[in-house]
C-alpha cells in the first residue's frame, strides 16, 4: 500500500516534471502588422504550441528602435512583419540572427531575396503596393476629381483632406518616401513632399491609420498600402483604393530573429511556423489582404494583384541601407517634419 502511495506520487512527480519539460515556454515577439492579425497569429501560434507569446504591436520603424535600443539585452525574440527596409537595416547593422528555415523552398523568389541579400538575417512574409484609398462619398459630396495619380494629390481643393504617416514611425510612410525618391530623384521628391504638405492634415503614427480616417470620413483620402484601403472596403466604408498612375513602390514584409533572442528555439518555431502554408491562407480572416510569401498559400480575391499595378523597381538594397534610410528620414525631419501643420 504505502508502495503504491510512493510510487504514485513519484509518478505524478516525474510526469509533471515532464510536462514542465515538454512546455516549451514564452517567446517575446513585436507584430508590426495590423492589431487584428497580431491577435489572430499569436492565438493560432498558442493553440498549435505549448508556448506562450508575450506580444507587442508596433509600426515598423518603431519595431526597429526598440530593437535597436536593446541590442547589448534583448528582450524580443522575434519580430514579425512589417516593411522590408528596417528588417534589412537591422540585418546590416547586425541586431537580428542568421537562420535558413527548412521553409524558404517554399517560398516566392521575392521573399527568398529577401533572405539571401542580408545573409538569411531576414525573410519576405508578404508583399503588397503602395497607393491610396479615398472615401466616394466625401469626394461625391464635396465634387472633388478622382486621384488617380501622385499629381492629382497636390490639388488645391484638397487642403486638408489627406493624410500620410510619419516614416520615422511607420515603414508605409517610408516606402511612400523611398518610392517617390526613386520614381521622381531625391530633390524632385521633396519638393513634392513640401508641395503635399499643403494638403496634408495629420502625419499619423501607424502607417494604416490614415485610410482608417477616410473610412470614417474624418479625412477625405489615406496614403497607404492598397492592401490596407482594400480592407476597409472589405468592412463596408465607402472606400476606393487607387494604384498611381505614375507607378509606385511596394514592401516585403518581413520577419526576424533577434540576435541572441533567449527564446531561440521558440522564435525559430514561430519563422517555421509562420512561413506554412495554411498559416498564411489564414491572414485573410483578418482582413489582412497582402500577398503571402509561400507559393502554395492562398491568393486572397481582395489582394491587389501585382500584375495590375504599375510598379517601380524597388531597390531594396539601397533604400533599405542604414546609411541611406538615416539620410533620408533626417531630411524629412529638416524639410517636412519641422514645417508640417
Ligand atoms: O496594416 C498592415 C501593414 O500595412 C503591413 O502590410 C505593413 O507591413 C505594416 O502594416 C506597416 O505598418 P507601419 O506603416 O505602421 O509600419
Amino acid at each position: 500500500m504505502r508502495l503504491t502511495v510512493l510510487s504514485t506520487i513519484f509518478l505524478a512527480t516525474t510526469s509533471l516534471s515532464a510536462g514542465s519539460a515538454l512546455a516549451a515556454g514564452e517567446l517575446n515577439l513585436i507584430c508590426a502588422a495590423d492589431v487584428v492579425i497580431c491577435e489572430q497569429m499569436k492565438g493560432d501560434f498558442e493553440k498549435a504550441h505549448d508556448i506562450k507569446v508575450n506580444m507587442v504591436r508596433m509600426s515598423s520603424g518603431e519595431a526597429y528602435a526598440k530593437i535597436r535600443a536593446e541590442a547589448r539585452n534583448p528582450k524580443t525574440d522575434l519580430w514579425w512583419a512589417g516593411t522590408g527596409d528596417p528588417h534589412l537595416q537591422a540585418a546590416s547593422e547586425g541586431l537580428t540572427e542568421e537562420y535558413k528555415s527548412p521553409m524558404l523552398d517554399q517560398l516566392q523568389d521575392w521573399a527568398k531575396s529577401q533572405a539571401e541579400s542580408s545573409g538569411f538575417k531576414t525573410v519576405g512574409v508578404y508583399a503588397g503596393a503602395l497607393g491610396w484609398g479615398y472615401n466616394t462619398d466625401i469626394f461625391k459630396q464635396k465634387g472633388y476629381k478622382e486621384p488617380v495619380c501622385w499629381a492629382d494629390l497636390l490639388a488645391p481643393e484638397l487642403k486638408g483632406e489627406i493624410q500620410i504617416a510619419n516614416p520615422n514611425s511607420s515603414g508605409t510612410a517610408y516606402t511612400a518616401l523611398a518610392s517617390l525618391v526613386q520614381i521622381m530623384g531625391e530633390d524632385k521628391a521633396f519638393e513634392y513632399l513640401k508641395a503635399l504638405n499643403a494638403n496634408i492634415s495629420q502625419y499619423t503614427k501607424s502607417g494604416s491609420a490614415p485610410v482608417k480616417a477616410a473610412a470614417r470620413g474624418e479625412t477625405g483620402l489615406g496614403i497607404v498600402f492598397m492592401h490596407d484601403a482594400v480592407a476597409q472596403t472589405a468592412e463596408g466604408f465607402p472606400v476606393k483604393s487607387i494604384a498611381p498612375c505614375e507607378g509606385t513602390g511596394y514592401e516585403i514584409g518581413s520577419m526576424s530573429i533577434v540576435k541572441r533572442a533567449r527564446n531561440m528555439e521558440n522564435a525559430k518555431t514561430w519563422y517555421d511556423w509562420s512561413l506554412k502554408p495554411e498559416v498564411q491562407s489564414r491572414m485573410k480572416d483578418a482582413k489582412s489582404f497582402q500577398l503571402p510569401s509561400n507559393k502554395s498559400a492562398e491568393i486572397p480575391k481582395e489582394a491587389p494583384r501585382f500584375e495590375d499595378i504599375k510598379l517601380i523597381d524597388y531597390d531594396f538594397k539601397t533604400f533599405g541601407d542604414p546609411e541611406k534610410r538615416k539620410a533620408l528620414l533626417e531630411r524629412w525631419e529638416r524639410d517636412i517634419g519641422a514645417v508640417a501643420n
